[in-house]
């Protein structure tokens, strides 16, 4: 007899307890998981770069960073965006980073020591609202973060994007996303479905389609592609604060 496939699997397991289906699909890191998920991965975070770096030079590309001046990343990592968008920022433009994680704050410190006093990062507490200024920064960036949050939290930190955004300002974001490639599919089951027994086995990560999640009003998609690299599929979403 044939092995049912993950989707097949994961339809009998609806059908039959439909409650418990719906809080395991539902089920994502809390704050102080993910704080402390993130505090013992520290460098090791880097090893993804193989299949995210395609992503992040796209998005880099596409975000007109030559023009701007005050950027904001939230869930800065080990700082491997930041270091990268300084390359392509004019002399005069300053960072501010934010994470959960304290191992990835100092990490982060640490590779922008060279950019001074236009590098700042901070330790955030986990909420989807951010104490800064409203329309303070013309660019947000936040790669492979928003993978991790709840539904509520992910339209809770748009919202909050939109008021920090200064009008015509872009927001970056780069994110898991659904198998484009049979492959790709593939590597997606497998990967949900350890999500779905625990989101710690995955970093708390798990595929999402950002563009579904983009409020309908006070944003314009300005760029918006799925790019593949060794199997994992990731989504570009470059919207402009109208
Ligand atoms: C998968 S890593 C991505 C890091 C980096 N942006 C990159 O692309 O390599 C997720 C990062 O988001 C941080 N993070 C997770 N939940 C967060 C939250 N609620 N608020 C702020 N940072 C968070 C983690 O500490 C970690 O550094």
């Amino acid at each position: 007899m044939k092995a049912p496939s993950f989707p097949q699997l994961w339809s009998r397991i609806a059908d039959r307890y439909p409650r418990l289906a719906e809080q395991l699909r539902e089920r994502t890191l809390t704050p102080d998981e993910a704080r402390s998920f993130y505090d013992h991965l520290g460098r090791k975070l880097d090893w993804h770069a193989f299949y995210e770096n395609p992503a992040l030079d796209e998005l880099i590309e596409h975000l007109e960073l030559s023009q701007a001046s005050h950027v904001l990343e939230f869930g800065c990592g080990t700082g491997r965006l930041a270091e990268k968008m300084f390359s392509n920022l004019p002399e005069s433009a300053r960072y501010w980073g934010l994470d959960i994680s304290r191992t990835m704050v100092e990490l982060t410190r640490a590779r922008l020591e060279p950019f001074g006093e236009r590098a700042e990062v901070h330790q955030s507490d986990g909420g989807p609202r951010l104490r800064v200024e409203t329309g303070g920064f013309d660019r947000l960036v936040s790669t492979y973060v928003l993978d991790l949050l709840s539904d509520d939290d992910i339209a809770a930190f748009l919202e909050e994007a939109h008021r920090l955004l200064a009008r015509g300002g872009l927001m970056g974001l780069v994110s898991l996303t659904h198998g484009y490639t049979t492959s790709a599919q593939l590597l997606e089951h497998l990967w949900v479905g350890l999500h779905r027994l625990n989101p710690a086995w995955v970093g708390g990560c798990r595929p999402l389609r950002l563009l579904d999640h983009l409020p309908a009003g006070g944003w314009k998609v300005r760029y918006h592609r799925v790019v593949t690299s060794y199997f994992v599929s990731s989504e570009i979403l470059i919207a402009q604060h109208a």
